[in-house]
């Protein structure tokens, strides 16, 4: 069952040099209970793409498209109806601790909020049971943790709050931004668990510049590249047999695999490449890819790629 049914999304930003497509024209489908992993280097969208669906962008964004979710389309609530579903129904683990925990709130006390505002529970009740998050993302101490100020804990320890905020209303749509990222590898590799422990029965969009935690946490990976997507298949096939070049070129330069970066840099997104958007640093670029953009071609079982190599 199909919870959230994005439909050509286009999230663009008026800027004095033009428009600047964040998003393009992305189709994406999130399964029940599915987990999916959204890549791609630095500034290509993803987090535009989170912000798009939870809508916490600025008035004047200009936001076309669908986004039904179970049924109901998210750009046509209004903002009431939407901040009846924030953090009960869909909630995102913002992209970074230190500038998203409020500096003067005690954490507990940041948890206990959306307690009070999504589960109904009173002031004491909520307190108690922010503790209780904070004790089930494995963080030592909780009840002392709870009473600290964001700025007394540390990396592994903000993000752990983060994901105890973020779960606390029950919401059964996550949307997780770069939740490793700054971690030292042992905290990573415990964050990965948590979160994957955390959302086994929930839908999540997990944004992340990690495709080893990806691989482990999602079912299927997605692949962005200047606003829109490229590549789209289970985490498997992503990891063992990418078929875009750019894909191919995104694992190349993980530092697991060699840290062979892909010569180039990422695009305008006011004025994309013709053609195929990868086409300038594509090192198997044909006469075609500078002319004709490319559609998402299917492959075989749920894979789908936007190369002309794959036609
Ligand atoms: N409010 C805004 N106004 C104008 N442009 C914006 C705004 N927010 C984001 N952008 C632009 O949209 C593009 C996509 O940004 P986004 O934050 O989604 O990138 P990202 O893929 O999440 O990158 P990173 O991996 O570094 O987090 C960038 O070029 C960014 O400068
Ligand atoms: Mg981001």
């Amino acid at each position: 069952m199909v919870m959230l049914d994005i439909i050509n999304l286009r999230t663009h930003f008026p800027s004095p040099d033009g428009l600047v497509k964040a998003v393009d024209a992305v189709d994406l489908q999130i399964e029940k209970r599915e987990r999916l992993g959204l890549i791609g280097e630095t500034g290509c969208g993803k987090t535009v793409l989170g912000m798009s669906i939870i809508r916490l962008l600025q008035p004047s964004t200009r936001v076309q498209g669908r986004i039904i979710y179970n049924g109901r389309d998210l750009l046509e609530l209004n903002e009431k109806e939407m901040r009846l579903l924030r953090g009960k129904e869909i909630a995102m683990i913002l992209q970074n601790p230190t500038t998203s925990l409020n500096p003067v709130l005690k954490v507990g006390d940041q948890i206990a909020e959306v307690l009070q505002l999504h589960m109904g529970l009173d002031k004491r009740e909520a307190k108690a049971k922010a503790v209780q998050m904070l004790a089930a993302t494995m963080i030592p101490e909780a009840s002392k943790r709870a009473d600290q100020y964001p700025h007394e804990l540390s990396g592994g320890m903000k993000e752990r709050v983060m994901i105890a905020m973020g779960l606390a209303g029950q919401p059964s749509f996550v949307i997780a931004d770069e939740p490793t990222k700054g971690l030292d590898v042992g905290t990573k590799s415990e964050i990965v668990r948590l979160i994957r422990d955390m959302t086994t029965d929930r839908s999540m969009l997990m944004i992340t510049h990690d495709l080893a935690a990806a691989g482990e946490i999602c079912d299927r990976i997605a692949v962005m590249y200047a606003g829109e997507l490229l590549e789209e298949a289970s985490a498997k096939t992503i990891l063992s047999d990418p078929q875009h070049p750019y894909t191919q070129g995104f694992i190349q330069s993980l530092p697991s695999r060699g840290l062979q970066p892909i010569p180039g840099s990422s695009p305008s997104l006011i004025d994309p490449p013709q053609g195929c958007r990868f086409h300038p640093r594509c090192p198997k670029a044909m006469e075609i890819c500078k002319k004709e953009h490319p559609p998402m071609i299917k492959l075989d079982n749920g894979h789908f790629a936007r190369c002309f190599l794959c036609a």
